[in-house]
């Protein structure tokens, strides 16, 4: 009695077993048609996943890692485009300089003085910066004056050791630009005191 339990067992099993591989080998074709019609879902993987933020550069130096991209700055200048006043009219007011820009104080430079304003401003196109190198650099690239002098520190900020990152750490990376964190005419950071004090720290026991 038991035996023929037992056999009655193992014929099914193997009756199911081949129901299935029957199954399995009809609807073969279809699964196959699934797996061309299915999109690979890392097919563009190159593309970043979160896009470049808005008003950015791609900066104009060769770096080994690749393209990277910087904060542009002439959106945020108020009084850009400059030329809206500095245009090829001449000024008869006296001091007018003095009375436009007056809240612009020169804190930067060595131990013989200020930098001069034209030093860094073009004088043919007030909307441009300038180096002993290059006559008309944009805005948005100021990097390439600051970098004239501080080279150490743009070296650094090209490698990602100075300054800020605002999105990805490679590929199509966006970095802070120089003035994004430092004002031109006054850049080194004023002192201050710490925001809040430290806790004092809890007596743990014994
Ligand atoms: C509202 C008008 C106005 C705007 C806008 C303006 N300026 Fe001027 N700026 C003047 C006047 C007026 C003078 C004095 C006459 C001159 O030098 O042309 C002056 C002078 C200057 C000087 C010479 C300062 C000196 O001590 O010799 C610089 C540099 C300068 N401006 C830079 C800029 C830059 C850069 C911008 C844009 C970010 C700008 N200005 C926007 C009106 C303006
Ligand atoms: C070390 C270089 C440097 C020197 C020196 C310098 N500037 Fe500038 N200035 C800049 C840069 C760079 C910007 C753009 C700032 C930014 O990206 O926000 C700027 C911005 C400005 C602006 C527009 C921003 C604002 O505050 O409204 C004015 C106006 C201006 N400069 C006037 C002057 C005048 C006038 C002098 C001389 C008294 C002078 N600058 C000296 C580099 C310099
Ligand atoms: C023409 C040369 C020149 C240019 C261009 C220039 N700087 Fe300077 N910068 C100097 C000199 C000189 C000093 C003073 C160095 C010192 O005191 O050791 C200085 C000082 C500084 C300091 C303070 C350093 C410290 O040790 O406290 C900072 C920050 C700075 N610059 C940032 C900038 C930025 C940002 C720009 C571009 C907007 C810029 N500089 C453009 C010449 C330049
Ligand atoms: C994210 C903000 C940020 C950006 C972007 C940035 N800096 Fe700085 N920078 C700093 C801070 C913070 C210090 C340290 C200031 C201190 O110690 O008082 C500094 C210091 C400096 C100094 C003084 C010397 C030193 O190394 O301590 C120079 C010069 C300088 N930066 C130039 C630049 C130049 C040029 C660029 C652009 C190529 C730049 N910085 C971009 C924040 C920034």
């Amino acid at each position: 009695m038991k035996s023929i339990k037992k056999n009655l067992i193992q014929i099914l099993l193997v009756f199911t077993i081949l129901l299935f591989a029957v199954f399995a080998f009809s609807s073969s074709s279809g699964v196959n048609e699934k797996i061309k019609q299915a999109k690979d879902p890392y097919d563009n993987l190159m593309e970043p996943p979160i896009p470049i933020p808005a008003n950015t550069v791609k900066v104009l130096i060769p770096y080994q890692g690749g393209d990277f991209y910087t904060e542009t700055r002439k959106d945020k200048i108020e009084r850009f485009q400059c030329t809206s006043c500095h245009g090829n009219k001449e000024v008869m007011i006296k001091n007018a300089a003095k009375i436009s820009h007056a809240d612009t104080i020169i804190v930067h430079g060595g131990k013989s003085g200020p930098l001069d304003c034209n030093t860094c401003h073009s004088t043919e196109n007030r909307d441009f910066l300038n180096t002993s190198k290059e006559k008309e650099i944009d805005m948005d690239h100021v990097y390439t004056l600051c970098g004239e002098c501080h080279f150490r520190q743009k070296k650094d900020w090209i490698g990602g050791a100075h300054g800020k990152s605002v999105s990805h750490w490679a590929g199509e990376r966006v970095v802070k630009n120089c003035t994004s964190c430092h004002n031109p005419h006054s850049p080194r950071f004023e002192k201050r005191y710490p925001a809040t004090y430290s806790p004092p720290l809890k007596q743990t026991g014994n």
